[in-house]
């Protein structure tokens, strides 16, 4: 029914709509730079609406003045195809139009671009470092006496960064290794944390809530989990996970718990697991980062459910009595070790 060429323009185009829907669901649950929270996205959004819908209009007038010609002045039978030369008032309306179009963009960019910058302006609310390294985030608090740790250093966690709302923000960055990209879609702009260079950004959040964001520098193995988890809280909130944070930072801070963690990174423990924020990177046994709020039958595959105290105990002095087969062996620790280790894994939540 359908010549061969057809087919193929059918097939191509059937393929580009599947390509076209599926990108669509995949996009609706991830992070998305057209449902701005926050001033700074706002009006990165507005810029791109004004473009997305020019850029329309262009298409719309172009080719439809191409389909319009290419029907209405095709060559067929009893009509020659009419031809013509130098029309001065097409080319000057399709000179000046396209050059007004880029002109005014441009000067909207520039302005856009002042107010996103503006990273110095005296309504900055709070200062957070942003350092980047292969594979996560880790987001340093301000110096200031509420942030303070037992150890004297202060607040610094990984992967969730929490923000007041209403409050502009600025996002000092940095890396340890290789170029990272910091973006959290509806919130604000993106920018490079470069290594040996200091770049910074601010972000504001309009309303409470969590918004996702996503390192967007190929940086590696790790960089589609390279992700970042902004959370806006109300001030009162704010206020409220401030003593939270710390007190949760402190934890693995307790000199009780500082033995056994002494122990997990200077035994074999560390060379097969891995806890995020420590030295212990090993890929053979399973991450231990949130150990306490796995699920149990990710652990072992079950044979220490519930993980609690006394079945890590049970585990770590003889794992293959446990489960047989299993990868980890015998390490003959004594039960002061043991009971040190387990102390400190109990605070992996
Ligand atoms: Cu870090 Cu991609």
């Amino acid at each position: 029914m359908f010549s061969v060429r057809m087919r193929v323009a059918l097939g191509v185009i059937t393929a580009l709509l599947i390509a076209l829907v599926s990108s669509t669901y995949a996009l609706a649950d991830g992070p998305w730079p057209n449902d701005p929270q926050g001033p700074q996205a706002k009006s990165i959004a507005d810029l791109y609406w004004i473009m997305f819908v020019a850029a329309v209009i262009v298409l719309a007038i172009v080719d439809g003045g191409i389909i319009y010609a290419g029907i209405k002045f095709r060559e067929r039978p009893g009509h020659v195809a009419r031809q013509f030369h130098g029309q001065n008032f097409l080319e000057l309306t399709w000179t000046v139009i396209p050059t007004l179009m880029v002109v005014s963009f441009s000067v909207l960019s520039w302005q856009k671009l002042d107010f996103i910058n503006n990273t110095r302006s005296s309504d900055v609310g709070m200062v957070i470092q942003a350092e980047g390294s292969q594979w996560q985030w880790t987001f340093s608090y301000p110096h200031e006496d509420r942030y303070k740790l037992i150890d004297g250093n202060y607040l610094r966690a990984s992967e969730e960064l929490h923000i007041p709302v209403g409050m502009k923000v600025r996002i000092e960055l940095s890396s340890k290794d290789v170029i990272h990209s910091f973006w959290v879609p509806s919130i604000g702009g993106k920018k490079d944390a470069v290594p040996g260079r200091a770049t910074e950004l601010w972000i504001q959040a309009d309303k409470a809530g969590t918004f996702k964001g996503q390192c967007f520098e190929f940086c590696g193995d790790g960089h589609a989990d390279m992700l970042i988890t902004l959370v806006a809280h109300t001030p009162s909130d704010f206020a409220a996970w401030i003593p939270q944070a710390v007190k949760e930072a402190n934890i693995p801070l307790d000199p009780k718990t500082v033995v056994g963690r002494e122990l997990f990174l200077s035994l074999a423990c560390a060379g097969c697991h891995t806890i995020k924020g420590t030295t212990a990177g090993g890929k053979i046994g399973p991450e231990l980062t949130h150990l306490m709020s796995k699920k149990p039958s990710n652990i072992a595959g079950g044979a220490l459910a519930p993980v609690n105290e006394e079945n890590l105990k049970k585990w770590i002095s003889n794992p293959p009595a446990v489960k047989p087969g299993t990868l980890m062996p015998n390490l003959g620790l004594s039960q002061q070790q043991i009971d040190d280790i387990v102390l400190f894994l109990q605070t992996l939540k």
